[in-house]
């Protein structure tokens, strides 16, 4: 069975959409099937993997994106789908299995101008066109914005565990802790939805350091993220194995540029010849390794 994992923070520009397409990447690298949800109407995941001509294409057609799925009779989650997103520019896919649920600027209405059925609210309406494509992958995973809002909603309802991506300073820690209060709002709101299939909501899993920089020393910064995971823990907010994740990731600037280049950094060439780069692949390689042992304990 697919894990569902959703990325998300309170807090902006932490290395949600970073972590999430390099992690992906390297989990396809490993083997495993993936699927990337992107629930972002900023669409950045989409544009990196699309890179901008396709991307522009779905965007202006107002079809084949995430949020054709809300309105009924237009098209399904398995009919917006790309299989093996990843191509060069000959057209093969270096990364098999790296499936994508684009999203365009259009996802924006979902938040404004949706009215859908209130007895059939939009995340359910996902997750059960999301039921229909799931067996397909060993890892789903939902890119979210920095909030509770319906695109967010959607991935939350969706995930059986959530990953919290951020940066060694204070405002990090209070996204944190905005997420964990806002989750068990929404968790709250949509009890009544939920399946026995579904299992228990979505709790905090791990928390993932990235853009660390280089000698910059971050024992504080990891102690009063660990001091707040563990009173979440105690007071059953968070999983009782979420964890503070021993791998973190490096602030490197083939990050930035592999968006550019519309790939993952483990595709960019740079990254792959033995120069200071190849650091920050071996990282997310680890990550993705620790997101995979972590997978025994989500149901403690
Ligand atoms: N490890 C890293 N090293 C260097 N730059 C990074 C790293 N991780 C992320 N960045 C850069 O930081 C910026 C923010 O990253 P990203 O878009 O992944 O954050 P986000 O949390 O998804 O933002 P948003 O809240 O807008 O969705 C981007 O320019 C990205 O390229
Ligand atoms: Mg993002």
């Amino acid at each position: 069975m697919a894990r569902k994992i959703a990325f998300i923070n309170y807090k902006g520009g932490v290395g949600k959409t970073s972590l999430l397409v390099n992690i992906a990447a390297s989990l396809a690298k490993m083997g495993h099937r993936v699927l990337i949800c992107d629930f972002d109407t900023q669409s950045n995941a989409s544009i990196w993997l699309l890179k901008l001509d396709r991307w522009n294409k779905i965007n202006s057609a107002g079809r084949g994106s995430i949020y054709s799925v809300f309105n009924p009779g237009e098209e399904r989650v398995k009919d917006i789908l790309i299989k093996d997103v990843v191509r060069t520019k000959t057209g093969e896919a270096p990364l098999p299995s790296l499936d994508l649920i684009p999203t365009t600027f259009n996802l924006v209405d979902l938040e404004n101008e949706y009215s859908g059925d209130p007895a059939q609210p939009h995340y359910v309406v996902f997750r059960d066109q999301l039921a229909e494509v799931e067996a397909d992958y060993d890892f789903i995973l939902f890119d979210c914005p920095p909030n509770i809002l319906r695109a967010s909603q959607c991935g939350i309802f969706s995930a059986n565990e959530i990953y919290v991506p951020s940066n060694p300073d204070a405002l990090s820690l209070i996204g944190f802790t905005l997420l964990v209060e806002k989750l068990s709002k929404f968790h709250q709101l949509s009890a009544s939805f939920r399946t026995s299939r579904q299992g228990v909501p979505a709790r905090v899993q791990g928390i993932i350091f990235n853009s660390i920089k280089t000698g910059v020393d971050i024992d504080v910064p990891r102690m009063r993220m660990q001091l707040r995971l563990n009173q979440f823990r105690s007071a059953k907010r968070a999983a009782p194995a979420a964890k503070l994740f021993d791998q973190q990731v490096r602030d490197a600037m083939v990050v930035r540029r592999a968006v550019t280049l519309g790939l993952p950094v483990n595709l960019v060439k740079a990254a792959a010849e033995g120069t200071e780069e190849e650091t920050v692949v071996d990282d997310y390689r680890r990550v993705a390794a620790e997101l995979v042992r972590h997978g025994d304990r989500v149901n403690e």
